[in-house]
């Protein structure tokens, strides 16, 4: 039953979104982000114009991909604000991939391994299994409600730290990522930052960090499905690399391999076999996108910011609704004590309103160490107005109170 009468399918008045239907609402960008057409097209040429293998070919085809993938890893480095001489990029399936790979290949040097209470899944099970694997302890740290790591010096001595820049549950952001990493740093131990939510909203935190590898998502970041690691060069070498393959050697004896050495292409040894080169082109155009991002004069950051502030006022005005967050954020979760979330999404579904419920990948701190029900998530993306959100908030008050 369509009660709110919505179903107009009329475009999308935004250029960078006009394949959309105006009706069509969608708040998971904390999954997947939606695609720009810039992104689209840049796809497209590559698989119409120059599809071709990187790092091989000699032909006009390859070498323009070439050109493409240096243009792409540069623009990753600088993005972050991050040095070419000290760090490499490599590009992947995803964060979880990313995260997976590095942990699993860390030389056995390290006392223990900390993460916190909030984090996904990708870093919350990696952390376990590599904890059984170098047989170190593994120790769960609480992040406070403004998003900072809550630890004492002895807690993360020499040390490998998994942490979440930005969490997928409430948006809190880890604010003293700085200072953990200087504090990890003068004890020999390493910091590893899963920024797969944090990379497309706030990178200062992330710029100010000298973080030892950092892992994204190019589908949380309005660019195609891929993942990338950005690695210190000197923890990239020192890794024990077991998961190997094509792509990644400069020659092979019959019981023997050297690895690719050459300092601008170290990133290489983390890439398994031929990559994702139409995706490598599309993170590119992502990167440029949201570089470039401006909504009614503003950038990126503070659109966001202005739609989680009204988001975050209106849901606190329902008195029933019980909100995770503590603050405003592009990521805001709730639940209501007497309304299953799943049930409410499907509700919401049958008005073109696209949201998420359960508990996100983050079980253990949700459902077992809260012991919240199932919740409601809205993220929003750079594509969504301020018309949208007060949509999505009249349909959500028509829905409650017609349960
Ligand atoms: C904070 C966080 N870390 C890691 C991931 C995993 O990302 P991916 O599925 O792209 O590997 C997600 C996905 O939602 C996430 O929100």
């Amino acid at each position: 039953m369509n009660f709110l009468n919505i179903n107009k399918k009329t475009k999308n008045d935004d250029p960078d979104f006009s394949y959309l239907n105006k009706d069509v609402l969608y708040l998971d960008s904390a999954c997947q982000t939606l695609r720009p057409q810039q992104v689209i097209d840049a796809m497209a040429e590559y698989y119409h114009e120059y599809n071709s293998c990187g790092g091989r070919v000699k032909y006009d085809w390859g070498i323009k991909l070439d050109e493409k993938i240096k243009e792409t890893r540069k623009k990753v480095l600088s993005f972050v604000g991050k040095p070419a001489s000290e760090y490499a990029v490599a590009f992947t399936l995803n964060t979880t991939y990313g995260i997976n790979l590095v942990l699993g290949q860390l030389p056995p040097k390290f006392k223990k391994i900390i993460t916190s209470d909030i984090e996904h899944n990708s870093v919350f099970l990696p952390t376990m299994t590599v904890a059984k694997k170098l047989n170190i302890p593994r120790v769960i740290l609480e992040r406070s409600v403004n998003g900072s790591l809550m630890y004492n010096k002895d807690d993360i001595s020499g040390a490998i730290v998994v942490l979440n820049s930005m969490s997928n549950i409430d948006g809190r952001e880890l604010i003293n990522l700085k200072e953990i990493t200087d504090d990890v740093h003068k004890t020999g131990g390493i910091v590893l930052v899963d920024a797969a939510q944090g990379i497309s909203h706030d990178q200062k935190i992330i710029r100010e960090s000298d973080f030892d590898a950092l892992f994204f998502s190019g589908h949380k970041m309005y660019g195609p499905s891929l993942g990338v690691i950005i690695i210190k060069k000197s923890l990239l070498v020192a890794l024990d690399i077991g998961f190997i393959g094509g792509g990644m050697v400069e020659d092979v004896e019959a019981e023997t391999y050297r690895l690719i050495s050459d300092s601008d292409d170290l990133g290489s040894r983390l890439e398994i076999g031929l990559q994702n080169f139409a995706g490598i082109v599309g993170l590119s155009a992502s990167l440029d996108w949201l570089k470039s991002f401006k909504k009614e004069g503003v950038s990126a950051p503070v659109h966001q910011e202005k739609l989680a502030q009204f988001l975050f006022n209106e849901l606190s005005k329902i008195p029933t609704l019980k909100l995770i967050n503590s603050s405003p954020s592009p990521i805001t979760s709730f639940y209501f004590d007497k309304i299953d979330a799943h049930r409410l999404a499907i509700f919401l579904s049958a008005q073109n309103i696209m949201v998420r419920s359960g508990y996100f990948c983050c079980h253990y701190y949700l459902k077992n160490l809260k012991k919240y029900p199932p919740l409601v998530r809205v993220s929003l993306g750079l594509n969504n107005t301020k018309e949208q959100v007060e949509f999505f908030v009249k349909t959500l008050k028509t829905i409650i109170t017609n349960l």
